[in-house]
């Protein structure tokens, strides 16, 4: 294990509907540490941009960063201090946080909001880019990955029981889109971090994933909550 300080970061990447958000928030639980979903706050931009009509591009979003607030704590995303949570898991929102990740502006803004929410405490964080970019001496790295139809399946079931109208052929559509999106952009593209445990789900239940982190970590957990 990495670092000497008592303050213990975990970084969970991966690509989109590959379980991340659902295995780090569990792991956070036994642990007793803050769980941060990174993509929350991208998607909360996008809702932003989308509730005002702004268009995603480059020349639009240092006005558009510059006038947000994002926070996130308590497992809660705020947008200019409003909870956002029931609004930014459609796949519309899916798709435009996918488009606004992409740009420079955007990236620099959360990366520091990231690091800053973070700071001086243990933390497990969510995203494409924690252990490559945001916490490259995390103390522990996973990269959480399965197959895209699975991926795909996961995402149909979860919308469903949120009564969300969809379509199968559409996620797996939008899936294949957002892992080229996210993995060919120029800025933090989404990669396997040379240090990284890889762990792929596709034929795991959850909770043998988070046994699998928890044991992983063994007993180092008598760290600064
Ligand atoms: O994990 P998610 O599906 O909620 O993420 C939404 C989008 O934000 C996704 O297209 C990838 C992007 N994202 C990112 O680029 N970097 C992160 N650290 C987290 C998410």
């Amino acid at each position: 294990m990495k670092g000497t300080s008592r303050i213990m970061i975990i970084a969970i990447d991966g690509p989109s509907g590959a379980g991340k958000s659902t295995v780090a928030k569990l792991v956070s639980k036994k642990l007793g540490f803050e769980y941060i979903d990174t993509g929350a706050m991208y998607r909360a931009l996008a809702y932003k941009a989308c509730k005002n009509n702004v268009e995603i591009n480059e020349k639009n979003s240092e006005k558009l960063v510059n006038n947000t607030n994002i926070d996130y704590f308590n497992n809660s995303i705020y947008l200019d201090g409003d909870n956002v949570d029931n609004y930014i898991r459609d796949e519309n929102i899916s798709k435009a946080a996918s488009k606004i990740s992409a740009l420079e502006n955007v990236r620099i803004k959360m990366v520091t909001l990231q690091r800053n929410i973070a700071k001086n405490k243990s933390v497990i964080l969510d995203g494409r880019d924690i252990g490559t970019h945001v916490f490259p001496n995390a103390n522990y790295k996973f990269f959480i990955t399965a197959s895209v139809e699975e991926r795909a399946k996961r995402r149909y079931n979860q919308l469903k029981s949120e009564n969300f109208n969809v379509d199968y052929d559409n996620i797996l559509a939008d899936i294949f889109k957002r892992d080229e999106n996210d993995t060919n952009r120029e800025i933090s593209p989404l990669r396997i971090a040379d240090d990284a445990i890889i762990i792929d789900t596709t034929d795991m239940k959850i909770e043998d994933v988070v046994n699998y982190i928890i044991n992983f970590i063994g007993g180092n957990t008598c760290y600064i909550k």
